[in-house]
């Protein structure tokens, strides 16, 4: 069997029990550990039966235990670079890309030289280590922390695999950081404990419940960042946030009384999804 018959087959059984087809393709090109390019390159060669037979029994993976494409592959590509992913750490969103494209775009226009940036709650260390990346030719510091000790071998890990210099520390929010920064961005979690029965069973079962739900309706993070951030923010510090879709108001109320100024940004699906703070 081609690439090609394999990834049409697997389409059939996915579409069969409901599934996103386009699994199937993606899935493949993971599996071979190949880029986008090449693997389309390449959809006539044959797969050998090793490959026919892990390909096949990861599809059924995902039609009977619902196990999504980062955790079957075990890996996710985010702005375009390859990340590890595994039970300890949130699987990378697309939305967090727009809000490190936001952050970069801060950076090109500050004009600043060595600014140090922290990401709190780096999880996987997509933030973090993509600004590095990103801003390479830049003399920037890029500090990373987490609660997850777990979390943070794999952001660590992931580092090591893109080759991002960053300083990872282990900390409960602020507890360990010791340093102002020039820029403060976070994706903490913002999910209001509430919400859990409206959530699909495929982010419960695969997503660490630490990195999603938290206390106060979403906002305990939030609140204890934006309350305490003077500490570590220099004086003309900023801080960017990934939102939820309905936290906008609750945001804007939070930086008016801690005497910050918030603008909030729409993803590309027209939703609340990133904040941008800065002092009054
Ligand atoms: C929504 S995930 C974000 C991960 C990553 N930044 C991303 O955008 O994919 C939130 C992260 O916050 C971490 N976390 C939970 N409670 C924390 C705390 N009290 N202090 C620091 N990090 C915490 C979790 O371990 C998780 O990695």
């Amino acid at each position: 069997m081609n690439r090609r018959q394999a990834i049409t087959k697997a389409c059939l059984l996915l579409r069969r029990q409901g599934k996103e087809e386009s699994l199937a393709k993606f899935l493949l090109m993971y599996m071979l550990d190949e880029s986008p390019q090449l693997f389309s390159n390449s959809l006539s060669e044959q797969l050998s039966k090793e490959e026919e037979d892990k390909y096949f029994s990861l599809i059924e993976k995902h039609i009977k235990e619902d196990v999504p494409l980062s955790h079957l592959a075990g890996f996710e590509y985010f702005y375009d670079r390859k990340f590890k992913v595994t039970k300890d750490v949130l699987s990378p969103r697309m939305e967090t890309e727009e809000l490190i494209y936001k952050v970069i775009e801060y950076v090109k226009m500050s004009n600043k030289n060595n600014l140090k940036i922290l990401d709190l709650c780096t999880g996987s260390g997509i933030i973090a280590i993509t600004i590095r990346k990103e801003l390479e030719n830049l003399s920037l510091e890029v500090v990373a922390s987490d609660i997850s000790e777990a979390a943070l071998k794999v952001a660590k890990e992931n580092a090591i695999l893109n080759d991002g210099d960053v300083k990872f520390i282990q900390s409960d929010i602020f507890k360990n950081i010791n340093d102002k920064f020039d820029i403060i961005v976070s994706n903490p979690p913002y999910i209001a404990y509430d919400d859990k029965v409206t959530m699909e069973d495929n982010v419960l079962n695969y997503d660490p419940h630490l990195a999603l739900f938290a206390e106060e309706g979403g906002m305990y993070f939030y609140r204890e960042i934006v309350e305490n951030a003077k500490q570590y923010l220099k004086e003309d510090g900023v801080i960017f946030f990934e939102i939820g879709y309905d936290q906008r108001e609750k945001m804007l109320k939070l930086a008016k009384s801690n005497e910050f100024i918030a603008e909030v940004y729409k993803d590309l699906n027209g939703r609340d999804r990133m904040a941008f703070l800065k002092r009054i």
